[in-house]
């Protein structure tokens, strides 16, 4: 593979989406902080680069880069499209059928294990800021993109100013879900589950690490492709637009 030390794990994810897979597994944020270099990004989870490097030349070697064609290819509104159908459908039904879920394990196993307590209220303010969130992306900031990509000067000025305005405010709440994410991980030990865990307990482990992987996809979509693209290209359209 090429020289990795002088890329940032986000521009690796872009180029090749496949390596996701291994920053998931070894829990390399390329994502919200996606802005670091790869050897230092790989030791801040204390993983050596090396060992990094070689799976990540099993997965491109076996699965290559197929959904790199796909996003590279894609519209902003195909972009957008994907987005909501995959990744907001799935994160509303998750927190929608997970919320009883975490009520019951913790309600049942809370006296023995205190830190599902403090899991369930990290739970709750991750369904708080994450509904609200998506409503604001779908309701305001994806509809200006889709206007500004099909409909060019046309395109009326939006009442936030620039895409720059919305833009930064949904980075800062990905960054807070994050942190949120990060905290949930913590306190389960990366959802390491106790001897003899209950169906309920195990599928809520299983569930809440399936959707923490699915929101870094989402938020890794959002932030490194999607925001980008829709600010070079509202420069392109209203080239007098400023902060
Ligand atoms: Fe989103
Ligand atoms: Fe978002």
């Amino acid at each position: 593979m090429q020289n990795l030390q002088t890329k940032t794990v986000r521009e690796i994810a872009l180029e090749m989406p496949i390596t996701t897979r291994v920053f998931e597994e070894f829990k390399i944020d390329y994502c919200c902080h996606g802005n670091t270099l790869f050897d230092e990004a790989c030791r801040n989870v204390g993983a050596e680069p090396e060992v990094v490097m070689e799976k990540l030349d099993g997965v491109i070697e076996t699965l290559g880069d197929r959904e790199h064609d796909w996003v590279a290819d894609a519209s902003l509104g195909e972009l957008i499209d994907h987005i909501v159908d995959a990744h907001h459908v799935f994160t509303r039904d998750e927190m929608g059928q997970l919320t009883p879920l975490m009520a019951k394990v913790a309600t049942r196993h809370g006296d023995h294990y205190d830190y599902l307590l403090r899991l369930k209220e990290l739970f709750a303010l991750l369904v708080d800021d994450l509904g609200p969130h998506m409503m604001k992306e779908e309701m305001v900031l994806f509809p200006y993109v889709k206007k500004l990509e099909s409909q060019h000067m046309s395109a009326a000025i939006p009442p936030f100013g620039t895409v720059q305005n919305p833009v930064r405010m949904m980075r800062i709440e990905h960054e807070a879900v994050g942190d949120i994410l990060k905290e949930m991980r913590a306190i389960t030990n990366d959802y390491t589950l106790p001897e003899g865990a209950c169906p309920s307990f195990t599928a809520l482990y299983h569930r809440l690490a399936h959707l923490e992987a699915d929101l870094h996809q989402h938020i890794h979509l959002e932030n490194n492709i999607l925001f980008p693209r829709a600010v070079e290209l509202e420069q392109k359209t209203f080239p007098l637009l400023v902060e």
